[in-house]
């Protein structure tokens, strides 16, 4: 048995010098020492020996098995680097060759737009408030001083929920659940998603995005709103941009305005971006009406504030040059990958 055993051991260690890859080294392997093996078949037959024989033999037999394993681990690392040198010699890196292209996403140009104009009202001292897009019909309309028969609160102009609970269906319900938890003075911007029950066309989407801004202090007048507003297109349409109020209503804010500004691709004089008016549709804005500040607990004798609003969309579109705003909520990617 023990010369069965060191002939085995032997063979073993010849075989795996002849051996010239790590594969080869693997069949030796289960050669001797798998599951099948020479030496595992040998150890099977061991039931066969005397008491005495049978831990001098098993003695024997763990030698050679870490004999050959120990072998097998030195030839392993020497072929190792053997292949390895041999793949450094015949493999080589074309360094010229084009890398594999490394696609890197970018902001659609809805959130360029609205970044740009956070960025300039937050260089202004404005902070940047939220609130729910899922609003109450008390928070959008109620606390606003929109009167029972507003034509907006109609279910053709406003996705209800219920009796009570809408979409927003503009960014103003902010104003009023900042002013009822803060003291003026105030001053916020709140950007965001809102929603209302138009059939999509080039100009109309169920969902869309304002900027809402508010100032509340005291002594905050008109030419306060005039003065960031113009500072505010100057910065964002160009430094020769100039603004006009031209009167209108909203039941939050008196007086109300509507305010363009002269064209920035024709600065002025009138072309086909403008429809030869000169003049560009930019905002809603006004002084806070005396009934809102109340409803939210301020002292309209005490302090007095402005509010403006903007369709962010609009904004993206006339910058970018952009005439359908479906385009926007396409997500069609050779449209989007031009901004
Ligand atoms: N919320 C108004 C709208 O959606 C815009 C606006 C905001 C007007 C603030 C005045 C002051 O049309």
């Amino acid at each position: 048995m023990e010369a069965k055993l060191k002939e085995l051991q032997q063979r073993a260690i010849l075989d795996i010098d002849s051996a010239g890859f790590t594969d080869d080294l693997e069949k030796v392997r289960i050669k001797y020492l798998g599951k099948k093996g020479e030496l595992t078949e040998v150890l099977r037959g061991m039931g066969a020996l005397s008491a005495e024989e049978r831990p001098l033999v098993g003695k024997i037999a763990n030698e050679v098995r870490e004999e050959i394993e120990s072998h097998l681990d030195k030839a392993k690392f020497l072929i190792k680097g053997k292949e390895m040198n041999k793949r450094l010699e015949t493999e080589s890196i074309d360094v010229t060759m084009p890398g594999a292209e490394i696609t890197l996403g970018k902001r659609h140009p809805l959130t360029q737009g609205m970044d740009e104009l956070k960025d300039i009202f937050i260089s202004m001292g404005f902070q940047v408030a939220e609130g729910p897009e899922v609003e109450t019909v008390h928070y959008n309309f109620d606390a606003l001083n929109a009167a029972p028969n507003h034509p907006s609160r109609d279910m053709s102009d406003t996705f209800y929920i219920n009796d009570d609970v809408i979409l927003r269906t503009q960014t103003s319900p902010v104003q009023v659940r900042v002013m009822e938890k803060t003291k003026p003075p105030i001053r916020i911007i709140s950007p965001g998603r809102c929603f209302r029950n138009d059939t999509p066309d080039a100009t109309h989407s169920p969902m869309f995005h304002q900027l809402e801004g508010l100032v509340v202090g005291k002594g905050i007048t008109l030419a306060d709103l005039k003065g960031t507003l113009e500072v505010f297109v100057k910065k964002f349409l160009g430094e020769h941009t100039q603004i006009k109020f031209r009167p209108h209503f909203f039941p939050f804010t008196e007086p109300s305005a509507e305010v363009d500004a002269t064209c920035f691709k024709c600065g002025g004089s009138g072309c086909g971006f403008c429809k030869k008016s000169g003049w560009i549709e930019l905002l809603g804005a006004g002084m806070v009406h005396p009934n809102v500040l109340r409803n939210c607990g301020i002292d309209p004798e005490v302090y007095s504030g402005f509010a403006f609003g903007m369709g962010v969309d609009r904004l993206v579109m006339l910058k970018y040059g952009i005439d359908d705003i479906r385009l926007l909520y396409d997500n069609d990617m050779r449209f989007l990958n031009q901004f």
